[in-house]
């Protein structure tokens, strides 16, 4: 009778999380001034609300930047014992949190905690003229975090104790978050798979062994989670061993710790997005031109003209239902760590598994440019 009900219980906690989509990222930084300039200037995106000393927060100051259905929020600590100081010390600037938007974040938290998350900040109610926002958060890999976002009652900008902010650009056609992928340690990626099932319902959509993702030198594990809607694709990975150091293991080694390698945005016109992010100064990593040699006969006729797109450095990868085209920055700070994607899905659904061996290949470049390979 017991195991009836708590397995009763288990189902229903497994409706009850209800993971939405994408809320926000937030990213901890050593100066949030500066990095919201190279995120508005560089990517594109506006800058739509701030909390800070001007607003009564005496404690750290944050930026929120949009861009279409994307929202950052880059935080920087005013003191050098505030976590957010002591987070950037250990892992430099990167991802804190991967916000998700929930109907019921009590709920969802209740949720997670009794499917064995971690419960980090319990749900908080804030209140203003403009409704109710109620937030959560659970620990996910690493020092990064999940926060449950309530937003379904509130009115206002980003957050209660933001001020909304109006300094916008022409931006440069990122549209939503398609991805985020997480980094983690040797032999740790089925315990994170195993989480994500576990506590949130995902399922794994994808997984690509040490044979798809090798090149003369390292190699990596790679499992794709994404929630039951499709809308929150998760891939995890985790270091293979290999002749030379995998770039995963060099960036744990940065990071000093698990944590969020790359995000991937959308856009609906690549050639156009990568365009205005190379004039504003966002650097791609390089293809080499054979790549583009052997193009059409890799994955056939396609819309865009290959010369532009060796020109820009952007790859094609095809699938049975159609193809995508993606491109990938440098890392965006001095450590070997958090870096950027551009995708344009044309009908593909998968990651660009043709184009691994290139790509890491252009990755392995760099590494070994920086005296780590
Ligand atoms: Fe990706």
């Amino acid at each position: 009778m017991m195991k009836q009900e708590s397995k009763a219980t288990a189902v229903k906690q497994n409706a009850e999380i209800g993971v939405e989509q994408f809320d926000h990222v937030e990213l901890f930084v050593g100066n949030a001034l500066q990095a919201c300039y190279y995120y508005h200037r560089g990517f594109g995106f506006d800058i739509v609300g701030y909390r800070g000393l001007q607003t009564g927060a005496r404690d750290a100051a944050s930026y929120v930047l949009r861009q279409n259905d994307i929202y950052l929020v880059i935080t920087s600590a005013l003191s050098p014992d505030h976590p957010v100081a002591q987070h950037v010390q250990k892992h430099g600037d990167g991802v804190k949190c991967i916000g998700l938007r929930v109907k019921d974040a009590r709920q969802s938290y209740e949720a997670a905690l009794n499917r064995g998350a971690q419960g980090l900040i319990e749900p908080k109610i804030q209140e203003d003229e403009d409704g109710i926002f109620i937030s959560a958060s659970v620990a996910a890999y690493g020092d990064t975090i999940h926060t449950f976002i309530e937003r379904d009652n509130y009115r206002g900008g980003f957050a209660p104790g933001y001020k909304a902010v109006s300094e916008l650009t022409a931006g440069s056609g990122l549209l939503s978050v398609d991805h985020i992928v997480g980094n983690v340690e040797v032999g740790r990626m089925d315990y994170w798979v195993d989480f994500y099932e576990r506590v949130f319902g995902f399922h794994v959509i994808q997984r690509f062994g040490a044979k798809d993702i090798v090149t003369q030198y390292s190699a990596l594990l790679s499992t794709v989670m994404a929630s039951q809607n499709g809308k929150i694709k998760l891939p995890i990975n985790e270091p293979f061993s290999a002749p030379r150091r995998s770039q995963i293991q060099e960036y744990l080694d940065y990071n000093s710790a698990p944590g969020v390698q790359h995000i991937a945005f959308c856009t609906e016109d690549i050639v156009g997005t990568v365009q205005a992010l190379r004039k504003q100064g966002i650097e791609f990593l390089s293809v080499p031109r054979s790549y583009y040699d052997a193009l059409t006969d890799r994955v056939g006729q396609i819309d865009e003209d290959i010369d532009l797109l060796a020109e820009l450095g952007i790859l094609v990868d095809r699938e049975s239902e159609g193809y995508l085209l993606q491109i990938f920055t440098k890392p965006v700070e001095d450590r070997p760590t958090l870096f950027f994607e551009v995708i344009q899905r044309k009908g593909a659904n998968g990651f660009g598994k043709g184009n691994f061996k290139a790509l890491f290949e252009s990755i392995e470049r760099e590494q070994s440019r920086r005296g780590n390979l």
